[in-house]
């Protein structure tokens, strides 16, 4: 591919589009906003739910390791996204990051990729919400009809009356999305530091041995496409539990660091985005990883790993204890802390698009901002519904894992990607840098592959099948009304430097 038919689209061009005036953002969030917002989104189903069942099927108490796994590799993956939101303070994330250093099909490609993310993730948390909710009233002895409600409903309401109200809020603004999350995340963060708190004291010695249960052969059933990848691929049989059975568990609780990543997607809306974003990102990722550890090592230690419940680990934990009171209080703080997770998804989600869509990538009447909220209401209405009917009517717990795939994916370019913009941009003011370059970035990127290397080969078909569809789409519809096609649009930024070289 030469240059010129690249369409790398300059760092320049993509900060000029955010001062068009139909196209511009209230600059409203501070470092401490955006950190709130990491958390908002970061700390949901992940620590909720899968600790227990990673715990119980995978990794033994030893989930606590996983979730260190887990937070080391984001971590790396952070540390590129904050030089690259430091660099390119653009809304839409890796997707403006990919335009400037791969070009246009490798930035649709990523935008692409993120729907599974985002939209994706909305709706899979949108599904726990109902299904906690249920939960509760049952417990209250009022519970919904099955049919309608909770995690195998067959048309979703609840799950579609949380989406509806968080895009509400979204389209009035982005100061009372920040605020909403304030309230959402100082419950969130009392009901983690409650569960460690109060849990610390029924926390058993005993439970702890083994701390890594020995390696037993992997299920009946694990194999073929519920396989980890690896494992069909190279023959690498890693087994449940063991050291194997704790990597692959990383490869799971990942889902519960899902979100440090967005906080770069509301880089247009940061008043100081050099110092803010990487404040945002790093600031918020350190915290969660923090809780999780301490989180899932309490709970492993007030129950023994293979008696916690799949549905609501912490709450549960608590029930056995007899601290009814604290069970209760649990799962009303989770209830809240998912409605903040759904709506900042929702918004990295409508961010996304809202980027492409200005470059004419998708139809650019998506990317109109409300004269009055300030906020681009068409694209985040268009989400809400689109994820409102997802939520509806998917079966999406089997689909988490493609919610982790397409994040990883984009960890994986974002990660290269900071190195080959070093290399095309050394110019660019960077207020913020990752230590040890080139290493760190190569080490992100293979840890992020090595991840998705972990999910299973059903997976793996899912994705590929939908990226498949993308690069369709993109040659049906994008790659002729994007704003390189367009007379007098814009010119490769390579091609243009190639020609000035010369
Ligand atoms: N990290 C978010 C969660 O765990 C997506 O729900």
């Amino acid at each position: 591919m030469t240059a010129g038919t690249r369409r790398i689209k300059s760092v320049e061009d993509s900060i000029r589009d955010t001062d068009e005036p139909e196209h511009r953002l209230k600059k409203h969030l501070s470092g401490l906003d955006l950190t709130v917002f990491g958390v908002g989104v970061i700390i949901g189903t992940g620590i909720f739910v899968l600790t227990g069942v990673v715990a119980r099927d995978q990794a033994g108490p030893a989930v606590a390791i996983s979730f260190v796994i887990a937070g080391v590799v984001c971590g790396l993956a952070a540390l590129c996204y904050a030089e690259f939101a430091s660099t390119v303070p653009v809304a839409g994330s890796a997707y403006t990051f990919s335009y400037a250093t791969f070009g246009e099909l490798v930035a649709w490609i990523i935008g692409w990729d993120l729907v599974l993310e985002l939209a994706l993730g909305a709706a899979t948390v949108a599904v726990g919400w109902s299904g906690y909710l249920n939960q509760l009233l049952d417990d209250l002895g009022i519970p919904l009809p099955t049919s309608i409600a909770g995690e195998e409903a067959t048309f979703n309401i609840p799950a579609i009356v949380v989406v509806l109200l968080m895009t509400t809020v979204l389209v009035l603004g982005i100061k009372l999305s920040s605020r909403v999350t304030a309230v959402i995340v100082v419950i969130k963060v009392a009901i983690v530091l409650l569960v460690i708190a109060v849990g610390l004291f029924f926390v058993k010695a005993a439970n702890y041995t083994p701390f890594v249960p020995p390696a037993e052969p992997a299920a009946e059933g694990a194999s073929g496409w519920d396989a980890p990848l690896v494992q069909t691929l190279f023959g690498f049989d890693q087994g449940t539990f063991g050291w194997g059975g704790v990597i692959a568990g990383a490869a799971v609780v990942f889902f519960a660091f899902i979100g440090f990543d967005i906080v770069a997607t509301a880089a247009e809306e940061t008043r100081n985005p050099g110092r803010d974003l990487p404040r945002g990102i790093l600031g918020s990722l350190a915290i969660c990883t923090v809780l999780y550890v301490a989180v899932s090592l309490v709970v492993v230690g007030m129950q023994n790993y293979a008696d916690l419940s799949a549905d609501a680990p912490l709450a549960d934990a608590f029930a056995d204890e007899g601290l009814a009171f604290f069970s209760g209080v649990i799962s009303v703080g989770a209830l809240a802390g998912l409605t903040s997770v759904v709506m900042i998804l929702m918004l990295g989600q409508s961010r996304v698009l809202f980027a492409m869509s200005r470059d004419h990538l998708l139809p650019p009447a998506l990317a109109r901002v409300h004269p009055r909220y300030g906020t681009p209401y068409t694209i985040t209405i268009a989400t809400g519904v689109f994820v409102a009917i997802l939520a509806a009517v998917v079966p999406l717990e089997e689909l988490a894992n493609l919610v982790n795939i397409g994040t990883l994916f984009a960890f994986v370019l974002v990660s290269i990607g900071v190195v080959v913009l070093r290399r095309t941009r050394p110019d660019l003011p960077r207020a913020f840098r990752v230590p040890l370059m080139p290493v760190l970035p190569i080490v992100s990127a293979l840890a992020c592959l090595w991840l998705m290397l972990n999910l299973p080969g059903d997976t793996w078909a899912r994705f590929l099948g939908w990226m498949v569809l993308g690069v369709l789409i993109y040659f049906v519809y994008g790659r002729r009304n994007s704003r390189f096609s367009t007379p007098g649009g814009r010119e490769d930024s390579a091609a243009a430097n190639a020609a000035r070289r010369s």
